[in-house]
C-alpha cells in the first residue's frame, strides 16, 4: 500500500531515502566518542583475531560487490590477505581452509543458498565464521560462528540498495577493528577514517539532495541498448553494481569494467552516443589512479561515448570531457563507494520507470533466492 511504501511510488525509492539513517543505525553504539570501535559483539576473542591469517568473503549479487570492495579495505587495513569469492564458486574448486582462517558471509536476508552452502563447506574445513546480516535470526548468522547485523531495517525492493550501503560500513567495520585489535602501521589513517566513517550518513544526504539531473539523465537515454561503466580499485565493484542494477531494473544490456582493462578489449565497444558512466577516484587519495582514469574519459570520448562523470567536488580536471557530471563529496578514496554507489541506484530505477518497468519486482528475480 502507499502508506507501506511511505508516500515513495515505490519501496526501491523510499529504501535509497532511507540510507542516510540505514547507515547511521549501523554504526550506532559501535564507534565512542573517542573514535574507538567496540565489536565485542561478534565475541571472536581479540586473540584468536590475531592468529587469522587468510579472510575470505563469500557472497552473491549486490553482496557480493560490497565484498570486492571490503578487500581492499581489509587487505589494506590489516595486511590480512583477503579474497572475495562468488559463494556459487568457492566451494567447488575445493578451497584451502584451516582453523586460522576467517569467512565472511554477507547476506542481506541470511537465506541465499549459494551463501548458506559455501558457509557450510568452510565450517566443516575448521574455519570460523563470521556472517553480515540483516535479518535477525535467520539461517546464515544462525549457523555462523559469529554475526555482525547491518541495521538497514526491512528491505523489500528486489534490487538492494540500502542493505549494500550498510553492508559497507559493516565491513569497514569489520577492517578497521581488525587493523585495531592487530596494530598496524596505518593506526593513524585507522582513527582518521573511524572519525569519517562516522559522518558518512551526511554524505550520503547530501548525494540525495543533489539527483534531479541524475533523473533528467535517465529520461533521456530511456531507449538506449547499452550502458557500460568504468571504474578502477574501488570505483571498480561500484561499476559492476551500477552495471547489475540496470540489468535488474531496466533490462538493459550494461556491463562494467577495470578502467585498465579498456584497452584490452572493451574499448572495441565505443562507438558513436554509447553511454559510458566513469567512477573517478579522489585526485587526493592514489593520484596514479586518479591521472590514469581521466585519460579513459578522454579515450572513450574521443571514440563517441557519452560520458557520464562521478567525481568528487572540486575535482575540476574532468570537467572539459565529462558531458554530465554527478558531484560526490570528498571522502578518504576507501569509503567513496558509500557515495559513488548512490546515484547509480536512482539512475537504474529512474530508467526502469521511464521504460514502464515493474521498479519493486523485476522479472524473472527473486529478493532472496533460497535454491542453489
Ligand atoms: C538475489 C537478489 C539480489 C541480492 C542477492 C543476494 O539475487 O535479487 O538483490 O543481492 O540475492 O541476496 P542476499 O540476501 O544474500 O544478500
Amino acid at each position: 500500500s502507499a502508506a507501506e511504501k511511505g508516500g515513495y511510488d515505490y519501496f526501491m525509492l523510499k529504501e535509497i531515502a532511507e540510507q542516510p539513517k540505514a547507515v547511521s543505525d549501523t554504526l550506532l553504539g559501535r564507534i565512542d566518542a573517542a573514535g574507538q570501535l567496540h565489536l565485542d559483539e561478534i565475541r571472536i576473542p581479540a586473540g584468536e583475531l590475531r592468529e587469522v591469517d587468510k579472510i575470505v568473503i563469500v557472497a552473491c549479487g549486490t553482496a557480493y560487490h560490497a565484498g570486492m570492495i571490503a578487500k581492499y579495505a581489509i587487505e589494506h587495513w590489516t595486511r590480512i590477505p583477503c579474497e572475495t569469492e562468488l559463494a556459487s564458486e568457492f566451494r567447488y574448486r575445493d578451497p584451502i581452509l584451516d582453523s586460522r582462517t576467517l569467512v565472511v558471509a554477507i547476506s542481506q536476508s541470511g537465506e541465499t543458498m549459494d551463501t548458506l552452502m559455501a558457509l557450510r563447506h568452510a565450517r566443516e574445513q575448521g574455519a570460523r565464521v563470521l556472517a553480515i546480516c540483516n535479518t535477525n535470526g535467520s539461517t546464515i548468522p544462525r549457523e555462523s560462528d559469529a554475526v555482525l547485523y547491518t541495521h538497514a531495517g526491512p528491505e523489500v525492493a528486489v534490487a538492494s540498495t540500502k542493505a549494500f550501503l550498510t553492508q559497507l560500513v559493516a565491513c569497514y567495520l569489520v577492517a578497521l577493528y581488525l587493523g585495531q585489535v592487530r596494530g598496524t602501521k596505518w593506526g593513524d589513517e585507522i582513527q582518521s577514517v573511524i572519525g569519517q566513517l562516522a559522518r558518512i550518513g551526511d554524505d550520503v544526504d547530501a548525494v540525495l539532495e543533489t539527483m534531479e539531473p541524475v533523473r533528467e539523465l535517465a529520461r533521456g537515454l530511456a531507449d538506449r541498448d547499452t550502458v557500460l561503466f568504468l571504474g578502477r580499485h574501488v570505483g571498480y565493484p561500484v561499476a559492476l553494481e551500477g552495471a547489475l542494477k540496470l540489468k535488474e531494473l531496466a533490462y538493459m544490456h550494461a556491463e562494467g569494467f577495470a578502467a585498465g582493462e579498456l584497452k584490452h578489449g572493451p574499448i572495441a565497444l565505443i562507438e558513436d552516443g554509447v553511454p559510458v558512466v566513469v567512477v573517478v577516484p579522489s585526485p587526493r587519495g592514489r593520484s596514479v589512479l586518479h591521472d590514469k582514469i581521466v585519460s579513459n574519459i578522454q579515450e572513450v570520448r574521443a571514440r563517441g561515448a557519452l560520458t557520464i562523470v562521478i567525481a568528487e567536488q572540486g575535482d575540476e580536471s574532468v570537467v572539459p570531457y565529462a558531458d554530465h557530471l554527478i558531484r560526490v563529496p570528498a571522502t578518504p578514496t576507501l569509503l567513496q563507494p558509500m557515495v559513488a554507489t548512490v546515484p547509480l541506484q536512482v539512475f537504474a530505477c529512474e530508467l526502469a520507470t521511464a521504460r514502464g518497468n515493474e521498479v519493486d519486482q523485476p522479472r524473472n528475480l527473486a529478493k532472496s533466492v533460497t535454491v542453489e
